[in-house]
């Protein structure tokens, strides 16, 4: 590791890499299921378990959303990864994204917005807070269920990570995670 020469850059946000994942709301009464592309999203508490999600008002995704106080978060894999640049540069309000790209709506089992059936992690949330940040509008949602392919749970009961293929963006580009760089407390572990 060596100590780089620096120079003070453009942007503020420029927070990366970050994971970028689909958005599921609606209720098919009053919004239908739709989909919204979100790289503004991250873990904020784990008692009770709580994620924040980042949207602009402008958003056809945004009513749904702050009415319904639902909404799920879909982690996509690397071969989703078109589907979720789309889902982020068409709206809900003249295209079924789902029908779109083949995705399967499957209703929540805790919330009645959609999960999507391909990813193989997604979280039911409920909006317990609303915070009006300027440009986005934050809500953080309450994790109520977890729903994971059962293809990717391991005999140890643990999430197979590798092979879930999950994807992050970072500066404008999708990647996929390369490998494994070592587990929580590796580096105070003793060496066998
Ligand atoms: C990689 C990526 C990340 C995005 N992240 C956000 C975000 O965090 N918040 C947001 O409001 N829009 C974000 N967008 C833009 C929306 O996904 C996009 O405007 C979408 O078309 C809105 O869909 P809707 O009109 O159906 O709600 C992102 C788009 C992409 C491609």
């Amino acid at each position: 590791m060596a100590n780089s020469k620096k120079v003070i850059w453009r942007g503020g946000t420029q927070l990366a890499p970050v994971p970028a994942v689909l958005v599921g709301c609606g209720d098919q009464r009053r919004w239908k299921y739709n989909l919204i592309t979100v790289a503004w999203c991250g873990t904020v508490a784990s008692d009770p378990p709580q994620l924040s999600i980042s949207i602009r008002r402008e958003r056809y995704s945004y009513a749904p959303i702050a009415e319904s106080g639902e909404f799920t978060v879909n982690l996509p894999d690397a071969a989703m990864v078109a589907a979720l640049d789309n889902c982020g540069v068409v709206s809900g309000r003249d295209t079924d994204k789902f029908a779109l790209h083949q995705l399967t709506a499957v209703r929540g089992s805790r919330v009645a917005a959609p999960i999507v059936g391909e990813a193989p992690l997604s979280l039911e949330c409920r909006v317990v807070k609303t915070l009006d940040l300027g440009s986005h509008t934050m809500f953080v949602g309450e994790i109520l269920a977890v729903q994971v392919s059962a293809d990717l749970i391991d005999a140890a009961g643990k999430f197979d990570v590798e092979r879930a293929n999950l994807v992050a963006f970072a500066h404008g580009h999708y990647f996929d995670l390369g490998k494994c760089l070592g587990g929580f407390g590796f580096s105070v572990r003793k060496k066998r």
